[in-house]
This record gives C-alpha cells, structure tokens and sequence, in this order.
C-alpha cells in the first residue's frame, strides 16, 4: 500500500534509543510515494509507573488500528518481574493472535561467532506464539508451605499447532533449501509431542518437496553450535522457541543484530516487531546500544507489509555496515543509525 500508519512503543531503556534509529532508517528507506505516519505511545515503565496500568482494552482498540506495530524493549528494574512482560507484551501479542512469532538467523559476514570456523548460518525459526506454557493456565497450592505445588501447564491445540506449522511449511518451501525441522521434546512430552509430530506430518503430505526432520529440543541445542548449516526452517512451540532463539542470536551475531516479528498473518490485527534484546538499562541512556537489530526488525516489518525492495535494501545495509565495523573505531547508537540511513538512502 501507499502508506504506512505505524504505532510505535520504544517501550524503556534502550528501547527508546533503538527506536528512534529505526524510524530513521524506515523514512530513508521508504520511496517519495509512500506516506509514513507515526504515532509514539509510552507504554512499558513509564506508563505503568504514572498510571498503575499496563495496556488497556482502550489501548488495544487504539493500537489496532494501525498497520503495524514497532516496539523497542519493555522492562524495567523498578517493575516487578512478570507484571510488563504478562501485562503488556503477551497481552499484546495474544490480544493480536500473533501466532507466528518470525526470528531469523543469519550470520553475516565479518560477524563474529563464539563458534569455530565460519560456519553457514541462515535459518528462521516460526516460534508459536499464542500457546504453550505461556498461556498463564496453572495455579499454586499451599502457597509459602514446604508443600506448595505449582502448575504451569502447556496448552496445545490442534487449531493452533496446524496454523503454525502450515505457515512454516510455507516457508520452507518458499526458500531454496526447503528443509523443516520440528524441534520438540515428544519422548517426555507425549501428550502435546503427539499433536505436534502428527500434525507435522499431516501437513507434510501436503508438501513433498520440503525436506522434513525431527529433533528434541535438548539435542536441539547442540546442533545449534555445533552444526547450526543443517538448519533452514525450525517450526516449534513458544518456550522452546522462546529459548533456542537466544541461542540462535548468540552462535550468529549476538542479541545486536537479532530481529523478530509478531505476526498475525491474516491481517486481522497488526503484526508488532521488535528486537529480541531487552531493555538493558545497564547500558541506557549512553548511546551504547546497537541498533541493528530494530532495523532488522523494521526490515521484516517492511516485508510484512509488501514493501520487499525497501526491506531489502535495508538488509543489505545492515550487512555491509557490519562487515566494515571491524576496521571502524566504535560508534555510537546513533551514529550507526546515520550510516544506515544513509546507506538505505543510496
Ligand atoms: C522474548 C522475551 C519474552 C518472551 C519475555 C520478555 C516475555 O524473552 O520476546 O523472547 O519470553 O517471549
Ligand atoms: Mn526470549
């Protein structure tokens, strides 16, 4: 479409800093043509500090109506744990059914890897994103006793298993290797292994040219550093995707330069993207942040919204300044965003 109307929540920390370069990378890259309105909200700490309130249902009928969404981190010392990341990001995220949760890999070159060697790396996990263990179903008895007992139980169904697997089907035969593996753990987990490993090989028929695997989460782990070229497409539920997903971000660049999207595939509601690094208040407010990452993430926003040629050009950006970074003195937050901007920019 010929404009873009997006909601933005740099969110607290650096999430504030790495916003304001992605938006600056976003104007660059967009053509003449295309209208970009912004509206900044202040939700995460902020907002929650001023007011008590995380997001409200007048907020999400705000928010809806955008077309897309661009967060930078929620969180905050102050805040309790659990009371942003419950009340505002998945609240969020399951309010706008964003059942694929996109987080690609790819080491780009001169990008330095804890792994030996120089390995390939270039893969995209579809994390679920509405279901398992974080769906907030379990409970707590004989609180504070030497006998409590808590429950976090994993809900699965086969409605949300399909969509998700169906889309990464999809992707995996859109992309040359078409390979798809699904990461589980269905010898411990044989209740909701079952549905996921049928519902995968269901769909499968319906794709033949797709290379398909199966690995636990566990050993999982261990391709991820020591055969991370065997990947392509990973397709697995929200805690372990959750989980390999940091590790994917550390074998190929680091949280720097990890992107993700929420995305609601229909359309229905707006798909919100966003690092996957926190709000590191460590390092806020000192121009430390990388902002790689959230320009990765307006990259795949830009995609999301048919905007490949742009989303493209970016990428290319992004790899050609890190591939130069070695021979740089270190840059600032902002001073990265310039370079990228005027990269994009042409
Ligand atoms: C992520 C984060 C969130 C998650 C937290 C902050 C709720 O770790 O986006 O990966 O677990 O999904
Ligand atoms: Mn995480």
């Amino acid at each position: 479409s010929r404009s873009i109307n997006l909601a933005v929540i740099p969110g607290d920390g650096i999430g504030q800093e790495v916003v304001a370069e992605g938006l600056k990378v976003l104007s660059a890259a967009l053509p003449q043509d295309v209208k970009l309105e912004t509206k900044e909200y202040d939700f995460g700490a902020r907002r929650y500090h001023a007011t008590g309130e995380t997001l409200t249902d007048a907020d999400l009928d705000e928010l809806k109506r955008h077309d897309a969404i661009l967060l930078g981190a929620i969180g905050d010392p102050g805040v309790p744990s659990g009371v942003l990341e419950r009340g505002f990001l998945l609240k969020l995220r399951f309010a706008f059914d964003h059942h694929v949760n996109l987080r690609p890999s790819k080491l780009l070159p001169g990008v330095a890897t804890p792994l030996a060697g120089q390995p390939e790396i270039d893969f995209v996990v579809v994390r679920e994103g509405t279901e398992g263990p974080y769906t907030g179903n379990g409970g707590t008895i004989r609180k504070g006793t030497p006998h409590e007992v808590a429950t976090e139980v994993s809900v699965n169904t086969a409605f949300g298993v399909e969509r998700v697997v169906r889309d990464a089907f999809a992707r995996a035969q859109a992309r040359p290797r078409k390979k798809l593996t699904l990461v589980h753990k269905n010898n411990v987990l044989t209740f909701a292994g079952h549905l996921w490993t049928s519902v995968f090989d269901k769909v499968a028929e319906e794709y033949p040219e797709v290379t398909t695997e199966y690995i636990h989460v566990d050993a999982a782990t261990i391709y991820l550093v020591t055969q991370p070229e065997r990947f392509d497409v990973i397709v697995t539920d929200n805690l372990f995707g959750d989980i390999i997903t940091d590790l994917a971000a550390a074998v190929s660049g680091g949280i720097g330069v990890a992107a993700s999207g929420n995305i609601n595939p229909s359309g229905e509601f707006p798909s919100m993207f966003e690092p996957v690094h926190g709000s590191a208040p460590d390092i806020a407010g000192q121009g430390k942040a990388d902002p790689s990452a959230t320009v990765l993430s307006v990259a795949l926003l830009l995609r999301h919204l048919g905007h490949d040629a742009e989303a493209v050009r970016i990428e290319d950006a992004v790899s050609a300044d890190l591939a130069e970074r070695g021979d740089l003195p270190a840059r600032s937050t902002s001073q990265i965003g310039d370079a990228l901007a005027a990269r994009v920019a042409g």
